[in-house]
């Protein structure tokens, strides 16, 4: 005893009695057991599989109605369901695999210097091996098989999503120029509606100084609004026609409006913001987000900020009746600049 009345060495516990477990002593139990996990790496296998059949075969425009949730889109339902089989499916076979046919004996490892000999490294080897051993890697080929292919599998889901999502960059390039503004072979110019109220736009309604957000008259037609406002959204201003610079760049953005009105995209062209600021006095538009400024006078060009292109003119005219139309799409591609980019 220690002169505090406590025990001078504790007495080693040593390791409680090991249980044998069903598969430890009953070949058939381990059987058992061995299909489980089997039965669970496969599940996993199928809903790896299901995950990206369903990524390419089911449009992203289908809805189903489920109970407590409502209408929602049918992929991302099979999407979330095929990826938690492939997880629940790894996890329970990995969990099942190590409680039943794993060894659970306890061992004691006693401590060593931290650099290892070469005689330490062969035996470390030699318990690699023996771990495989134990795990029963090579006296039961189906876990190996199953749990490898669901392992080596369970990457795709990530992979594939990856891809989708990069896409093809020329497209993607093709795809920004595309807007709801375009106007196919032979058809009518479309009319220039306000924002919010999606009433049309007469050149007379707009006084010098004005500004006015507005959409193609098209938008009522659109099935994905949001997606396509965020792309065709435009600002229109009224410049006095002697305002405009005195150089090719002044003369374009004149002969693209309409006796000093002009149309320009309202997403920035640094990453995409709502350029929603028009100084009157200087004919300035300016992006809240990072201050890139566009010089209204001269095309819109920038001249403040990260912004590295103009933003692009939206080309207009009158109709009979005096409303103010596109007769055309926008020429480029709208919002951020990409890398392809020459500017
Ligand atoms: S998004 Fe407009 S300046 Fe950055």
């Amino acid at each position: 005893m220690s002169d505090k009345g406590l025990p001078a060495t504790f007495e080693n516990p040593g390791l409680p009695p090991h249980i044998h477990r069903a598969a430890d002593d009953d070949p058939r139990a381990a059987k058992r057991a061995e299909r489980q996990v089997a039965a669970l790496f496969t599940l996993s296998i199928i809903g790896t599989l299901g995950f990206i059949v369903s990524y390419f075969a089911v449009p992203n425009d289908t809805t189903v109605f489920i109970p407590f949730i409502g209408k929602t889109i049918l992929l991302n339902i099979l999407l979330g369901v095929t990826l938690a089989v492939s997880l629940l499916g790894i996890g329970f076979g990995a969990v099942h695999w190590a409680k039943t046919l794993m060894s659970d004996e306890e061992v004691i490892e006693e401590r060593h210097p931290i650099a290892s000999s070469d005689e330490d490294r062969a035996k470390a080897v030699g318990i690699l091996n023996a771990g495989a051993e134990q795990a029963q890697l090579k006296r039961r080929p189906i876990l190996k098989a199953t749990g490898a292919t669901a392992m080596g599998l369970f990457a795709l889901p990530l992979g594939v999503q990856l891809a989708g999502s990069m896409g093809n960059p020329t497209k993607a390039l093709e795809e920004s120029k595309e807007t709801i503004w375009d106007v196919p072979e032979g058809g009518k110019p479309i009319r220039l509606v306000r924002d919010v109220e999606r009433t049309p736009i007469k050149a007379s309604d707009v006084a010098i100084g004005s500004v006015f957000h507005i959409l193609p008259e098209t938008i009522k037609d659109s099935k994905h609004v949001l997606a396509d406002k965020a792309k065709a959204a435009v600002l229109l201003m009224r410049l006095h026609p002697s305002s405009f610079a005195n150089d090719s760049l002044g003369e374009k953005a004149k002969s693209w409006g309409y006796e000093g009105i002009v149309a320009y995209s309202k997403i920035c062209t640094h990453v995409g913001c709502p350029v929603g600021l028009y100084e009157q006095q200087t004919h300035h538009l300016l992006c809240p987000c990072h201050q890139s400024t566009f010089d209204v006078t001269r095309d819109c060009n920038v001249i403040f900020g990260p912004a590295k292109r103009a933003l692009p003119q939206l080309k207009i005219t009158v109709d009979d009746e005096g409303y103010l139309v596109a007769p055309q799409g926008f020429a480029e591609p709208v919002g951020p600049s990409y890398w392809e980019r020459k500017k």
